[in-house]
């Protein structure tokens, strides 16, 4: 499988497994980068030899320079160098592994290249899913997820030439450390708990995301937007053991699940050999070891970001980027400890309810509300 990559934000969760994936199918580097991790970004540029390497932060790229001095690897910094991994000419693809709303420019200027989105990064397609979608199409460029509910999905539907014969998605949600406490419980939890994720690695604010029930809330918005479903045809179940990754069902009430063990370098990996299957370095599901697979409804109650994520799905428009915009500014300082877990949702409850709504918003619409919603937040903390 000859593809050559742009991974952005290589030394990330999906960014580190995707070079796993990358090796184990020699596929090979364009670009790498990242935002601060020099020490990682210069050991994975001295073994994929990319032409480029970016740390957005500049004073990291001026470490990088000096480091990689002896190589032929160009070093740039900044958005704009984010910009140049993304559309930079030898890449036919371009895995999204930064996190937040930073990957959207990156994502949209990709697109125009034409290129293969290998997409990770969900709060691109939650706060102007449909710019990008129609810039997709426009350009022909593929968008193949990598968000193993939204890859299920993928493969669910695989065959499917009729989008009418689907009667809804199904997007399973492990329910995350916090399952099955009341409201008055979640009060009371820490940082740590709320990074210790039952099923899966992943980078910090994902893993908090989970922890909300936030992300399947973003997960939600992802999925209307990459399969152009209504919400109402896209179901939330809770399933612990994280077996079967989501599913499809059909008007004859057939349901198509994608089960493996939560091991994310397949869906990456399936995103880049798409339509076609390769050996990879993804661990087998054990069927014959497995718990036995279970399913819950979410609990709205005490999860209200979910409930919020809903809303901003059914009233689109900026909505959707002001969740999510909302969301990355309380979690940031959830991380950072100046706010208890319950406040996430509160304060991006607050943000929907302050800043003003545009049904059909162009792209600057969108980047300010998010931004709008980001001062929101740190208004009502500070
Ligand atoms: N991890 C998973 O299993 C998983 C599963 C499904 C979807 N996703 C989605 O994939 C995306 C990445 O998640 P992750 O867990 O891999 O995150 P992560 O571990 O935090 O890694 C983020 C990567 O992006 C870089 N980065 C961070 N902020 C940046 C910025 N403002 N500008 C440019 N680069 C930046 C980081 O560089 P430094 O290392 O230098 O900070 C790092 O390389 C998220 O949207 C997440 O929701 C992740």
């Amino acid at each position: 499988m000859s593809r050559i990559i742009s991974v952005l934000g290589s030394t990330g969760s999906i960014g580190r497994q995707s070079l796993e994936v990358m090796e184990r199918c020699h596929m090979r580097a364009a670009a790498l980068t990242a935002r601060v991790n020099v020490t990682m970004l210069e050991a994975q540029a001295r073994k994929f030899h990319p032409r480029l390497a970016v740390m957005t932060d500049p004073k990291a790229a001026s470490d990088l320079r000096v480091k990689l001095a002896d190589t032929e690897i160009r070093v740039l910094s900044g958005p704009e160098g984010l910009l140049e991994a993304a559309t930079i000419p030898d890449a036919d693809t371009v895995i999204t592994g930064v996190v937040g709303v930073a990957g959207l420019a990156p994502t949209l200027a990709a697109i125009r290249c034409g290129k293969r989105i290998a997409l990770a990064n969900k709060e691109t397609l939650v706060c102007a899913g449909e710019l990008v979608m129609e810039q997709a199409d426009a350009c022909g460029a593929e968008i193949i997820p990598v968000d193993s509910e939204h890859s299920a999905i993928f493969q669910c539907l695989q065959g499917n030439r009729d989008r009418g014969e689907v009667k809804r998605l199904i997007l399973t949600a492990s329910g995350g450390p916090f399952f099955g406490y009341s409201k008055e419980q979640l009060r009371g939890v820490t940082l740590a708990q709320a990074l210790h994720h039952p099923n899966w690695s992943m980078g910090a604010k994902v893993t908090v995301d989970s922890a909300t029930l936030i992300n399947k809330g973003l997960e939600l918005i992802e999925a209307m937007r990459l399969y152009r479903m209504p919400p109402e045809k896209i179901s939330i179940v809770i399933h612990r053991e994280s077996i079967i990754h989501s599913m499809v069902e059909y008007c004859d009430h057939a349901v198509l699940a994608q089960l493996g063990a939560a091991d994310m370098r397949l869906p990456i990996q399936y995103a880049l050999t798409w339509p076609d299957r390769i050996a990879g370095p993804a661990r087998e599901l054990d069927l014959l070891h497995c718990s036995p697979l279970t399913f819950a409804a979410p609990d709205l109650n005490a999860f209200p970001g979910l409930k919020l994520a809903m809303n901003a799905a059914a009233r689109g428009g900026t909505a959707p980027a002001v969740f999510s915009g909302a969301n990355e500014a309380a979690v940031d300082l959830f991380l950072r400890e100046k706010i208890c877990f319950s406040r996430i949702p509160e304060l991006v409850g607050d943000a929907l309810c302050e800043v003003s709504h545009i049904c059909k918003p162009q792209l600057e619409d969108i980047m300010a509300a998010d931004q709008m919603a980001r001062q929101s937040v740190r208004r009502r903390f500070s």
